[in-house]
């Protein structure tokens, strides 16, 4: 099987990048991680890229020179796929435009409900019943984008900000790699 290329965009600790980076290595799964984009140069998950000795791009500019390097960097690895797991910087209108339908991401609540930060206080302070992820296409408005797939659980009343946290990644680690694979359409 041909993979296709993914970059992951991180800024922090990078589970999600781990998950993809150690599912991508099936030879049915249909992209491999190509090269890393990160806008922190601290960002805990990079110990991941550099252990599988993964390219990473340092990208923290609002210059236009510096997008269009990342743009070559990303031509450059022939990348068709790019998956923010975890990266807090607005994508631009220039490179949307350049990897139009192919820039996904992650969110930790049920889309359309809970855009933007501090989803596991604001779900539980609103008393929802239920939450979880939200793998979705990533277009000019925030966390608005077509979905394409989402997995919830029940929350239960002893659940606290962190234990949702928790249960939350445990389903986006999941998520991710089904996501990539639906899109793929295996
Ligand atoms: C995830 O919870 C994701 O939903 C949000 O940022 C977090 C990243 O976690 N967008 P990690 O860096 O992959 O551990």
């Amino acid at each position: 099987m041909v993979k296709k290329n993914a970059c992951i965009f991180i800024s922090g600790k990078g589970s999600n990048l781990k998950k993809l980076i150690i599912r991508s290595r099936d030879y049915n799964f249909p992209v491999k991680i190509k090269s890393v984009v990160t806008n922190n140069k601290k960002a805990e998950g990079l110990i991941y890229a550099k252990k599988n000795s993964i390219p990473i791009f340092f990208f923290n500019s609002k210059s236009k020179i510096i997008e269009k390097k990342l743009i070559s960097f990303l031509i450059y690895h022939k990348i068709s796929l790019i998956c923010l797991a975890g990266y807090m910087k607005i994508i631009s209108k220039n490179l949307l435009g350049h990897f139009n339908e192919k820039i996904i991401n992650i969110h930790p609540s049920l889309l359309p409900k809970f855009k933007g930060l501090d989803t596991f206080s604001r779900i539980l302070k609103k008393k929802e019943r239920k939450t979880g992820c939200t793998v979705h296409y990533v277009n000019e408005k925030l966390d608005s984008g077509r979905i394409i797939l989402q997995k919830g659980f029940f929350i239960s009343s002893t659940d606290t900000e962190s234990s949702i946290k928790k249960k939350t990644q445990k389903l986006e680690h999941l998520a991710f790699s089904e996501a990539i694979l639906k899109i793929f359409r295996y």
